[in-house]
Order: C-alpha cells, then sequence, then structure tokens
C-alpha cells in the first residue's frame, strides 16, 4: 500500500487533535484587519482549527477546503456539535476553481504538498480573487531545511527562501519572517521546519506601483531615443474631447455598438494627429475598403493607417 501522510490517521480519530487546537498566532496578530463580514477562505484547512476559531468569534462567510476528505469530515463532525457554520468542502488545490472573492485567503503548511508551478498558479489566482484591501496569511515550509521524515515522501513543493514573497512585489508586504522551528504531533518524533511567514494586503498604490514595474521597459523607451517625449501629453490631449463628450455615449444600444464608436473616435483623432483632413481621410478610406472587396491582407490595412505614405499623399 502507498504510504499516506501521518494526519490523515489522526483526522479519523475524533478524540485526539493533529496539530495544536489553538488557531495559529498570525491569525491573532492580524484579526484587527477584518469584519465580521469579511469573506474569508482557508486552503488546507485539516481539521479546521482556524476557522473554527473565526467562526466563533463571528465571522458568518467562511470558506475552507482540504484534499483530506477524513479532515472534511472530522471538521463537519465538530462543526455540527459546536453549532458552527463554516462552508467546508474537499478540493484540491491544485485544481481550485474560485468562484467568488475574498478578503482574507489563508494557507497554513500546505502549499509544499502541491507542485510549485501548481501553487504558484493558486497564488496568482487567489490574488485576482481578492477584494480591494483583502490580505493573504501564507505559512510555507521552505527547502532551507531538508524535508523531515514525516512529510518527505509528500512535500513535492517545497518554497526556496523569500520566493513566496517575490509572489506579492505588487502588494503591501505588512509581514514577512523566516525561520525553523521544532515539531513534533502524535506518533512522529520531534523534527524541524524552516519557514516562511509572509502578510499581505492588496494595496491600490502597490498594485500602481507593480503596473509601472510590467510595464517598465515601454516606460523607458523615451531614454533610447530622443525624439519619444519622456510624457503622454499627446495621448491625453487626443483623448480629452472623448472624456468630454463621453456622456454623449450612455446611449449606445449594444456594447458592440459602444466599442465601434470607440474605434471610429480612435481613427478620427490618429488622423488629426497625423495632420490629414478627417473628411478627406475617411471618404478615402472608404473608397479604397470598398475598392478591395473584402480581401484585407496585413500589408493592404497597414496602408490604410493614417500614417502610411499612401494616406499621407491622398489626404
Ligand atoms: C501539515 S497539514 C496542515 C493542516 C492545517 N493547515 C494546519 O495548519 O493545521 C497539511 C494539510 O494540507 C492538506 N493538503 C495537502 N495537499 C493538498 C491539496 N492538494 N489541496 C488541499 N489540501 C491539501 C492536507 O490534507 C493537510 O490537511
Amino acid at each position: 500500500m502507498d504510504k499516506i501522510p501521518f494526519w490523515e490517521e489522526t483526522y479519523r480519530n475524533r478524540d485526539i487533535n493533529t496539530f495544536p487546537a489553538e488557531p495559529n498566532g498570525t491569525i491573532l496578530e492580524f484579526e484587527h484587519l477584518l469584519r465580521k463580514d469579511s469573506v474569508i477562505l482557508e486552503a488546507g484547512c485539516g481539521e479546521g482549527q482556524n476557522v473554527r476559531y473565526l467562526a466563533k468569534n463571528g465571522y458568518s462567510d467562511i470558506d475552507a477546503f482540504d484534499l483530506s476528505e477524513a479532515g472534511i469530515s472530522k471538521l463537519h463532525w465538530i462543526c455540527e456539535r459546536e453549532g458552527l457554520h463554516i462552508n467546508a468542502f474537499t478540493d484540491d488545490l491544485a485544481k481550485f476553481q474560485f468562484t467568488k472573492s475574498y478578503d482574507l485567503v489563508m494557507t497554513f503548511a500546505t502549499l509544499c504538498f502541491v507542485e510549485k508551478d501548481k501553487w504558484k498558479h493558486f497564488i496568482e489566482d487567489a490574488k485576482e480573487h481578492t477584494k480591494p484591501n483583502g490580505i493573504h496569511i501564507i505559512h510555507t515550509f521552505t527547502n532551507t531545511v531538508p524535508a523531515s521524515p514525516d512529510i518527505a515522501p509528500f512535500a513535492v513543493g517545497l518554497a526556496d527562501e523569500g520566493e513566496i514573497k517575490d509572489l506579492y512585489s505588487d502588494w503591501e508586504v505588512l509581514q514577512f519572517k523566516t525561520y525553523v522551528f521544532d515539531d513534533e504531533h502524535p506518533g512522529v518524533p520531534k523534527h524541524q521546519h524552516a519557514v516562511n511567514k509572509l502578510v499581505v494586503r492588496k494595496t491600490g498604490i502597490y498594485r500602481e506601483a507593480g503596473y509601472a514595474r510590467n510595464q517598465k521597459e515601454s516606460l523607458c523607451r523615451f531614454l533610447e531615443d530622443g525624439s519619444i517625449p519622456a510624457h503622454n501629453n499627446r495621448a491625453e490631449n487626443a483623448i480629452r474631447p472623448f472624456v468630454i463628450g463621453r456622456k454623449n455615449w450612455l446611449f449606445s444600444q449594444t456594447a458592440k455598438g459602444a466599442s465601434a464608436s470607440a474605434d471610429m473616435y480612435s481613427l478620427v483623432e490618429t488622423a488629426k494627429a497625423n495632420g490629414l483632413g478627417v473628411f478627406d481621410y475617411l471618404c478615402w478610406l472608404f473608397r479604397q475598403i470598398t475598392a478591395a472587396n473584402h480581401i484585407y491582407t496585413d500589408e493592404f490595412l497597414e496602408s490604410l493607417m493614417p500614417w502610411s505614405e499612401k494616406a499621407q499623399e491622398n489626404c
């Protein structure tokens, strides 16, 4: 029989706790950032000591999942006995599909049991499905010390030191700690884990900074060519009439119609920016398009652009 992780046995035993019954200390430390109506997700909740603590304290919108059916079944059993409302279900972090957005996403000592590309994908998805100012609390084991014998066969995705933090370069880091601790569970001898602990917040300004960083290459092009201005004032000025006139387009009947208006507008402003008479350009353009008889090669379309030699000669 294939080896199974140590927690499966104790998840099946309702008389003992596999992990400490108290919630993780980081939750207590950052609970002040939550509201009672915060929407909360725990991935890899096990027996659910964290979500149970939150449910007992009046948080009413909690989802929690774990791969282990025994873990989730124990959590259901405890919730029923204690009158707690938690939406707990079995699911695989490697395949998890977000269907809503959260104020808090947390995961403790779970990512390392999922292949690295999969847990990274989960984090990316979780980031997208986090509300503005929402937080993530992540404890993950790293490869700073070798995987202890109790988890070694299953720890397929140990993080490199600091790797988890790098995934949040566009969020505000509220806390990052790295440490090694001694651990012990029922039936498992003392061992060590290396941990990265991260608490991050989805803050607007960091999102903007992330955008600037992602677009760095385009934003710095003006440094390589003196004819490129360091600002985009011309583009801003070109779209100003459109922004001012925006209310007039409130009454587009369909999204496609609004999109067509925007395309037309872009064409008109680009013609102006290239020194063409707009009326002449549009007349010429429609004549060219009609004459092409539905054969629109890339080359042909390029020749119709307001900056093309042909357009410049004819309009
Ligand atoms: C070391 S235990 C930690 C449990 C809990 N997070 C805690 O801190 O007490 C790891 C947990 O991750 C769960 N797990 C492992 N692989 C998973 C996956 N692919 N999707 C969801 N949960 C997973 C296990 O079933 C187990 O409950």
